[in-house]
């Protein structure tokens, strides 16, 4: 049988051993020059992300104020007014919470809930209207020479929605304007005035009350 020999793999092992350099102290030049390089890639990589934050912050929804890099606001500036709001346009989407009652046409429902189209309650006494709408309404009432007695909810914070200033003015504003009816606005600025003026009020009213 024949095969390398103990003797014969030392002297191969021997003869490679000898081919290598002996391992140095210190550095070489390749690693360093790697190091300066993966440095420099860091360096690169993190002024870019910089400058780059907005569009991440964007992403992620985190940005408040997002400014792109090369946007000058100087140059893009819009000549902006303020927001237009259509209050009738708001008020006639806000109707959808009284129409189950008083009904689309605004004529409500004999013996049930009475109509909004031709009536003092609706054309007439501002504060008396925003009132109703605030705090809301209950027991006997006479509209147009009917008698109801039910309950008008309260749509201010005595109610379930709560509505803001903006809102119930609007849709006042919007019942006092449509199906013929032809009364003024009513303003924000006057439906703070009387929610302030009645912020003791929990119940809705009685008519001999208003
Ligand atoms: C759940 C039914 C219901 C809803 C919703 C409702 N109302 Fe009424 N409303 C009534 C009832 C009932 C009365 C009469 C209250 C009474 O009998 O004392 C009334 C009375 C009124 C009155 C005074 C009487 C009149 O007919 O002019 C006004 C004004 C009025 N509601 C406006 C509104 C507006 C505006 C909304 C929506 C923001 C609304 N209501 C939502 C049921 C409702």
């Amino acid at each position: 049988m024949s095969g390398a020999s103990d003797h014969d793999i030392q002297t191969v092992h021997g003869d490679i051993i000898a081919k290598q350099k002996e391992p140095k102290e210190g550095y070489q030049i390749m690693p360093l020059f790697m190091l300066a390089f993966v440095s420099t890639m860091v360096f690169v990589v993190a002024v870019y992300f910089i400058h780059n934050r907005a569009g991440l912050d964007e992403g992620l929804g985190l940005a408040t104020t997002i400014q792109h890099k090369g946007y000058n606001p100087d140059k893009h500036a819009v000549e902006e007014g303020p927001v237009i709001v259509d209050p009738i346009a708001m008020g006639r989407r806000l109707y959808n919470n009284c129409a189950a009652c008083h009904q689309p046409t605004g004529m409500g429902l004999p013996g049930a809930f009475p109509p909004l189209v031709g009536t003092d309650w609706v054309t007439g006494d501002e504060e008396r209207l925003v009132k109703i709408l605030l705090h809301g309404l209950q027991g006997p009432i006479e509209v147009n020479g009917n008698t109801y007695n039910g309950a008008m909810p309260a749509f201010g914070s005595s109610g379930a929605f709560n509505w803001s200033d903006e809102q119930i003015s609007y849709v006042l504003t919007y019942i006092r304007q449509e199906w013929g009816n032809a009364a003024g606005p009513i303003v924000p600025e006057q439906v703070a005035e009387v929610r302030a003026a009645t912020t003791d009020r929990t119940t809705p009213y009685t008519v001999s009350e208003l």
